[in-house]
């Protein structure tokens, strides 16, 4: 559609089916949020569900809290929940730890399953924790492994007979480029190597169907599009045809066949609870059960097509009126093969998102250039785009980004 209007923009809204689920979010008064990528807004029960937990369950219930709220169960209780957003049966996800960690976790139990093979696929230029981790696995293992990257086309041809394991994401972090999990899998499977998939930028953003793939390990972020809480403990799942004979190695108490048996030896539970480890954090997981609800409640693929169109709108705003300030598009053209976020290329991306944060859109830099903008469907509106399209026009057209100020870097950028 060339020279839209921000009366046809809001026509888009009064026709979103998913637009009254913003109103159950609280967000801040002239803010223009861009950021739902990297930590999801706050639902507004969280609130109450905070109160409840400090002042009823905490302050009150004490230690009987582990039983009569539910504490103790929290990671397979939400696991269940989640797991029809993942195509995963109930006893297959929990919610544990940092996705970091349990991607350890898996990765570990992945390899531990091909003990003859020492090569591990991944994407050099997936999110660096992804890449530590698996370093540091392989350095604590100390038995030779070695990880052979590769970019997103270069992944099937780097699965052969040598391969232990791919440890994959599904939505790559920076250009928000989508990878075909049922093909990728499938190769990895056809040689004999298991597939353990990272699902950060999908869960919540779009329909995964991990069963359908034949996924044997998952992980993913829970406070991006699930809204669950800054830190809030991260999916995790392990196929039911694996349970019984993986093994990880953190193998806390949480993760015993029996915890409450304090036996003197350690027995793995014999499903997805092997993959915990110790005490949770509680008040983190009570309170990522009010963003989890309502994503149950939106329809996944009416999410998807409303990101496909977020993302399409910003794309061509972008373009059409930035297009002369050197922004270049490092997102996939294709709506089907991105996912809900774009990243735009600036030389000088750094201050100019700095000076996006001074007029209240919030949105992210990755090194090396990268501005990157998210698109959250359950509470960005088409107007949103278009407004913070204006913003970014006007702060290049006036060159008012270039001042010391926004230069300075901050820790977190
Ligand atoms: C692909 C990917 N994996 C992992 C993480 C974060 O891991 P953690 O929650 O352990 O910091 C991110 C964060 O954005 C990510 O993009």
């Amino acid at each position: 559609m060339a020279n839209i209007t921000r009366k046809d923009v809001e026509q888009l809204d009064q026709g979103d089916t998913l637009a009254s689920f913003r109103d159950e979010f609280h967000l801040p008064e002239g803010v223009i949020y861009l950021n739902g990528n990297s930590l999801g807004a706050m639902p507004k029960k969280a609130v109450e569900r905070a109160r409840r937990v400090v002042e009823v369950e905490w302050a009150e219930g004490l230690i009987g809290s582990m039983n009569t709220a539910g504490w103790y169960k929290l990671p397979q209780t939400l696991g269940q929940k989640i797991a029809p957003l993942v195509g995963a049966k109930p006893n297959e996800v929990v919610l544990t730890d940092s996705t970091g960690i349990v991607q350890y976790k898996a990765l570990a139990a992945a390899l531990q399953m091909q003990p003859d093979r020492r090569v591990i696929v991944m994407e050099g230029s997936n999110f660096p924790t992804d890449n530590y981790m698996a370093q540091g696995l392989v350095a604590h293992l100390d038995r030779g492994y070695t990880i052979r990257f590769a970019e997103a086309d270069e992944i099937l041809d780097a699965i052969d007979e040598d391969v232990a394991a791919i440890c994959i994401t599904h939505v790559h972090y920076k250009t928000g480029n989508i990878l075909d999990m049922a093909a990728i899998t499938k190769r990895a499977q056809s040689v004999g190597a298991a597939a353990v998939w990272d699902l950060c930028h999908s869960l919540g953003a779009m329909p995964v169907d991990l069963n359908a793939c034949n996924v044997d390990f998952a992980v993913g972020c829970t406070y991006k599009y699930l809204n669950a809480g800054p830190g809030a403990p991260a999916l995790l799942f392990a196929a039911e045809r694996h349970h019984g004979k993986y093994f990880q190695p953190l193998t806390g108490w949480y993760s015993h066949a029996e915890p409450f048996n304090f036996e003197r030896d350690y027995r793995p539970a014999p499903d997805a609870r092997q993959m915990l480890s110790g005490t949770q954090p509680t008040v983190s997981l009570s309170l990522a059960e009010i963003g989890i609800d309502i994503a149950l409640r939106a329809d996944m693929n009416a999410i998807r097509q409303k990101s496909k169109q977020l993302t399409g709108l910003f794309i061509e705003l972008v373009e059409e009126r930035c297009g002369d300030h050197g922004v270049s598009l490092v997102s996939p053209r294709d709506p089907e093969r991105r996912g809900s976020q774009i990243s735009f290329d600036h030389d000088d991306g750094y201050p100019i998102i700095r000076a996006m944060h001074d007029r209240g859109v919030i949105c992210d830099y990755r090194e090396p250039a990268n501005m990157r903008f998210g698109f959250a469907p359950l509470y960005i509106r088409y107007v949103d785009v278009w407004d913070a399209v204006e913003q970014l026009r006007d702060i290049l057209d006036s060159g008012s980004w270039n001042e010391e100020q926004y230069r300075r870097r901050a820790a977190v950028t």
